[in-house]
């Protein structure tokens, strides 16, 4: 009797917390933009990057692919190529986005700049400095430096900057 009144309590406990739905608070128009599996690389002795992502945001039906392989013009170069507007590739119309890592001497890292538009909703995102692993390999032969991002493979776009 004692399990029976006890679990008519919790029942009735259960009942009057039912959540009234929060206000939706939603600022953006779309987002966050999850990122997956993010890959940048500067071939070993090539000039070639290769960058590999996947994304799912909330107005996309599913995971869209998304690379790019792109020539940074030097095999000595200490910096990722520029993804610029139209040359990153994905299997859905809807994504678009461009990876731009300011060039610096060998001991001037910059941070990069990793902007993805869905559906027309520019999302950016910083990768810090110290995320892009720099090896100069050999100092006597500066042809021969690897580049390549070292950050979280995983991570989430949650800037939305408003155009002027
Ligand atoms: C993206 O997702 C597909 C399907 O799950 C997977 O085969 C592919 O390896 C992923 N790509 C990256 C860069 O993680
Ligand atoms: C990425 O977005 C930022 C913020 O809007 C902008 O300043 C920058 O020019 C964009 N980068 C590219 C390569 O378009």
């Amino acid at each position: 009797m004692k399990s029976i009144i006890s679990l008519i309590t919790v029942f009735a406990g259960l009942t009057t917390a039912t959540p009234v739905p929060a206000p939706q608070t939603d600022t953006t128009a779309a987002g966050p933009y999850h990122i997956s599996g993010f890959f940048a690389s500067k071939a070993h002795l090539s000039s070639y990057c290769r960058f590999e992502f996947n994304i799912t945001g909330p107005t996309l039906s599913g995971p869209v692919s998304c690379s790019a392989y792109l020539d940074t013009g030097f095999s000595g170069a200490t910096w990722l190529a520029y993804v610029y507007q139209g040359v990153g590739n994905c299997n859905s119309d809807a994504v678009t986005w461009t990876f731009w890592h300011p060039r610096g001497a060998e001991t001037d890292r910059n941070d990069a700049v990793f902007n993805v538009t869905v559906d027309g909703v520019k999302g950016t995102y910083v990768v810090p400095k110290e995320d892009i692993f720099v090896n100069l390999n050999d100092e006597g032969n500066p042809f021969d430096n690897d580049v390549s991002y070292a950050g979280p493979r995983e991570f989430d776009i949650t800037d939305f900057p408003v155009e002027e």
